[in-house]
């Protein structure tokens, strides 16, 4: 079954085909990085625009490169939740075109539940029940994978999302957008146990998670440095908070696989790509004997490949209780992966 993925919900538009929620025939990727650098981040207007602009380029050539024409399409899912707006709009609208058009059935994926379908894709034998951290630009959560359509937030961030809090200190020290993986780079040659960042506690829940803290005491650390005419290395910098937030996010994902008895920890998200949190997993998890699954470095971040690989488990359910979504569906800004 041949599942043609479209992924619109931030600075990418992206179209994949995969069969069978596992295999990759082709992942075509139009990256606006370039454009919205020069403003420090995500532009959302521009974003649409360039949406708009590269849609069709880019399906054209997910079809080609999968050499298949979309009447060997069984259907089309795309990412309507959560994102920015008028970005979703595009894709989701799109996606209605193609299926009003070829008389296809149309599988709205739930942004989250895409990256964490990357790990489908990057190992063929991940089977959900698995506990999984989602760590991107927008999003912090660990999930209770049940099965590849039921999901239980654990824990969640209760201010910045772990992504959004390294473009912040990658910000703070000069480094340009897109920050968290410009500071990955840097911190393999700073000393990470130079400045001791605190830890935060939330005396309510023991699996959320808050990281605006962390991003004040990098800001103050360098303001403090600089009223003394002293500058702050930013290797040093980046891994000391590398370390931090890699470190809450390790320790709590590993808390609530031991909890909740998870025998796998599934890692997703745009920050999965950071090199040390890879490391800490693997470590941690050799230790207590439990199973990691990393997505491939180059399905960590926004893609349709991982669109189309959760339509594919979307589709199948949708089949089985005959309720594939009409085109009626509407872009969602903000949706928690459980509804
Ligand atoms: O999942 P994603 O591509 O987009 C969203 O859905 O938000 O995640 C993007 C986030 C950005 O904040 C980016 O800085 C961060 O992932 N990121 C990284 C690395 N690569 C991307 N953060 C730390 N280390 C990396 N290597
Ligand atoms: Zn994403």
């Amino acid at each position: 079954m041949k599942i043609l993925g479209i992924e619109s919900s931030c600075d990418e538009t992206a179209a994949a085909v995969v069969e069978d929620g596992r295999r990759v025939l082709s992942n075509v990727i139009a990256s606006q990085v370039e454009e919205h650098k020069i403003y420090g981040g995500v532009v959302p207007e521009i974003a649409s625009r360039r949406h708009t602009e590269a849609i069709c380029t880019v399906v054209k050539k997910a079809l080609a490169d999968a050499n298949c024409t979309l009447d060997e399409i069984d259907a089309v899912a795309v990412t309507y939740a959560p994102g920015l707006i008028g970005a979703l709009l595009v894709g989701v609208n799109y996606a209605k075109g193609l299926c009003y058009s070829a008389k296809k059935p149309l599988v709205p994926v739930h942004h989250l539940r895409g990256h964490i379908a990357a790990n489908y894709i990057s190992d063929e034998n991940i089977k959900p029940p698995f506990m999984a951290l989602v760590v991107s630009g927008g999003h912090s959560h660990i999930i209770n994978v049940k099965s590849y359509t039921d999901f239980e937030i654990i824990g969640r961030t209760r201010d910045d999302a772990a992504g959004e809090a390294m473009d912040k200190a990658a910000r703070t020290v000069g480094l340009p957008y897109p920050g968290g993986v410009n500071l990955d780079k840097i911190a393999k040659d700073g000393d990470e146990n130079k400045y001791k960042f605190p830890v935060p506690k939330l005396a309510d829940s023991k699996y959320d998670f808050s990281f605006s803290g962390l991003k004040t005491f990098a800001v103050n650390l360098v303001h403090n440095a600089s009223q003394k005419g002293e500058t702050v290395k930013a290797e040093d910098l980046g891994a000391s908070f590398i370390k931090a937030v890699t470190d809450i996010l390790a320790s709590h994902t590993m808390a609530a696989a031991k909890e909740y008895g998870a025998k796998k920890i599934v890692l997703a998200g745009g920050v999965s790509a950071n090199s040390r949190l890879r490391r800490i997993m693997e470590e941690k998890c050799t230790c207590e004997g439990i199973e990691l699954y990393k997505p491939e470095l180059k399905y960590c971040g926004d893609n349709a490949a991982m669109i189309a690989a959760q339509g594919y488990y979307e589709y199948i359910k949708g089949e089985c209780e005959t309720e594939f979504h009409d085109l009626s569906l509407n872009a969602v800004a903000s949706k928690p992966i459980d509804e």
